[in-house]
């Protein structure tokens, strides 16, 4: 069995693991517009979105709530369905729910100013060990270690410690995450990892010859992660109905209960039972993924008539931006040109409700 300590690295590698880290992270750094901004909350913010969602898919949305609620304050002020339709398509929607709580919380007990460490912001909904951690050091320059997926196979693999989930295997990855954070610019050293992490030192098919910490890696391409597990299939049938009234034309959408645990008070289409379209050809098919389960999704234009319920609202199709569409909705409706062509390119190459890696 591997102690706490088989594999550490031993303090000149810490030294040089941190020199070379930094040289490669000041040529190679993406520039993202969360960095090189100091303003804890741009920080906590992209944190937030970047919480199990890919930095490609964060960045677009990130610019827009940051203009649409720019301050922690315009954010306390917002209405809950005005955030989660800046939201919509991003997935996990309690993260904006949260944020939302959280900054109505620190206007009403706090002047709107977030904790300056990682213990007091820890306590705020939605920030949990990671996110303070990343908060902390990215925007107060506090000396704690960001543990994502991403730093820890880096760590696993550099020290040549099999991937072990166990509470010994963890506080491994922590002691050496910590060991290395630099006392200056602990914040660019988190980000670094994670980029080093995202860019080179890749689940699959790492890197290596780019790599800065080749030198002083153990694996060098062995790599020891385990297999992701597979991916489930579903099919689900959504109903399209369109009617006008007073001049306008109006679509059938459901409110998903808010207690649901998954997507709770975001907006979709009614979904109807595959056999009651039997022998009708869906007038959309389209696969979508969320976390590990990839959806075979039919649309329909069913020829019978529309449900009711006190979960369906009509909507007039030229106020659809206003709403906190699921991500598999909004899709839908702009490839059914029913959303407004402005909206297309919000619908468009999200990755929404896909997990980290999918
Ligand atoms: N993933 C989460 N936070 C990140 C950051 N600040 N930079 C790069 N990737 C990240």
């Amino acid at each position: 069995m591997f102690d706490i300590s088989s594999g550490a690295l031993t303090p000149e590698r810490v030294q040089q693991f941190r020199r070379k880290l930094m040289q490669w992270y000041r040529v190679h750094a993406r520039d993202l517009p969360w960095r090189n901004i100091d303003s804890p909350y741009h920080t906590w913010v992209s944190e937030i979105m970047l919480q199990q969602t890919r930095v490609n898919a964060v960045v677009d949305y990130y610019r827009r709530f940051m203009e649409q609620f720019p301050t922690v304050i315009a954010l306390a002020l917002a209405k809950e369905e005005d955030v989660l339709a800046a939201w919509s398509g991003l997935g996990y929607y309690r993260r904006a729910r949260m944020l939302h709580h959280a900054a109505k919380f620190l206007v009403a007990e706090h002047e709107g100013v977030l904790p300056n460490n990682a213990e007091a912001l820890r306590k705020l909904p939605g920030i949990g060990e990671y996110t303070c951690a990343a908060i902390a050091s990215i925007g107060f320059g506090e000396r704690i270690a960001v543990v994502d997926g991403n730093v820890e196979r880096v760590l696993l693999r550099v020290t040549g410690r099999p991937e072990d989930n166990t509470s010994t295997g963890r506080a491994f990855v922590r002691s050496q995450a910590q060991a290395l954070v630099p006392a200056r610019h602990p914040g660019d050293h988190n980000q670094a990892m994670m980029e080093l992490g995202a860019m080179v030192c890749t689940p699959r098919e790492p890197h290596c010859k780019e790599c800065p910490v080749f030198d002083l890696c153990i694996t060098r391409g062995e790599h020891m992660t385990n297999p992701r597990p597979r991916m489930r299939s579903q099919t689900v049938a959504y109903g399209v109905w369109l009617r006008n009234k007073e001049n306008a034309t109006h679509v059938l959408l459901r409110k998903r209960p808010v207690t649901e645990t998954l997507m709770g008070g975001m907006v979709e289409l009614p979904l109807i039972e595959p056999e009651k379209v039997l022998g009708t050809e869906p007038v959309l098919r389209l696969r979508h993924a969320i976390t590990r389960t990839n959806y075979y999704v039919e649309v329909y234009k069913p020829n019978f008539r529309a449900p009711s319920g006190k979960d369906l609202i009509w909507v007039r199709t030229t106020s659809l931006d206003r709403v906190a569409f699921t991500g598999l909705a909004k899709k839908i409706l702009v490839r059914l040109d029913i959303m407004r062509s402005s909206l297309r390119d919000r619908a468009k190459g999200t990755t929404d409700e896909l997990e980290a890696g999918s």
